[in-house]
């Protein structure tokens, strides 16, 4: 039977590296032609309906990588892409919001970041969660701390922590889960990628490098989540958890 628009994607931008590397080119290089990728999906996701799409630009482990790497990424790209795409997104109605610990990211990025939120605040399309200096143990372990200092306070049981209070003491608590979960350049792995938030999600693999992933990519993983059936470990729902 078939299913209804994802309300929630999540996209795991895989390839950019590789992309550079085919052409001779330098890794930055690769991720500078991710924009062009990242604006057709958010589009797309706008006018298919998607209600949340959220893109794993950065993780906690991505730090690792050379320091000039890291500093485009997160400053020079980040700020870049808020620049050259806050009219349009601001014009479509699309709300900027983010998870991560963004209190340690490069103050250009993180300034243009908050303005984005802030700027786009009340707007009522298609909520873009960028996950930026994020991880899914990260998250968990920070609401671990919440929901702990709240018991030592005295303001919650511990015989009271259930799956709700932890999903509620994540960084977006009113953002469903991922319905969809795609990941691009043939690897099949979650990465640390919403961990607490993809239990039921259906997961989509291309072997397409994120630089040369188009709208009909895009297309071809929510037709084909459409058409697949999930049933949250009971009866099928037919549309998502009753
Ligand atoms: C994965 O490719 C990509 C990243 C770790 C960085 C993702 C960043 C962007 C897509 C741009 C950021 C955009 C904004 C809006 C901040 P990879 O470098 O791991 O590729 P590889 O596996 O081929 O080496």
């Amino acid at each position: 039977m078939g299913r209804s628009v994802p309300a929630h994607v999540g996209i795991i931008m895989d390839g950019n590296g590789r992309w550079a590397r085919q052409r001779g080119l330098p890794r930055n290089e690769g991720h500078k032609a991710a924009e062009r990728a990242i604006h057709d999906v958010v589009e797309a996701c706008g006018e298919i309906g998607v209600g949340y799409l959220t893109l794993y630009a950065f993780s906690t482990e991505n730090w690792n990588r050379p320091r000039a790497e890291v500093d485009f990424i997160l400053s020079h790209l980040l700020a870049g892409f808020i620049k050259r795409n806050i009219d349009e997104l601001d014009a479509r109605g699309v709300r900027i919001r983010t998870i991560g610990r963004t209190t340690g990211l490069p103050s250009r990025g993180r300034k243009a970041l908050l303005d984005a939120i802030e700027r786009t605040r009340a707007n009522s399309g298609l909520q873009l969660i960028l996950a930026l200096n994020y991880g899914g143990r990260a998250e968990i372990a920070d609401a671990v701390r919440t929901i702990a200092q709240a018991v030592a306070a005295g303001r919650l049981e511990p015989g009271a922590v259930d799956e709700a209070v932890i999903s509620g003491a994540l960084y977006l608590p009113d953002v469903p889960d991922p319905d969809l979960i795609i990941r691009t350049s043939g690897e099949e792995r979650l990465s640390n990628f919403l961990l607490w938030q993809s239990a039921y999600s259906e997961l989509c693999f291309s072997s397409v490098l994120w630089p040369d992933y188009t709208r009909e990519d895009l297309e071809k993983a929510i037709s084909g989540y459409m058409g697949r059936e999930r049933r949250f470990g009971g009866v099928d729902t037919g549309g998502g958890p009753a």
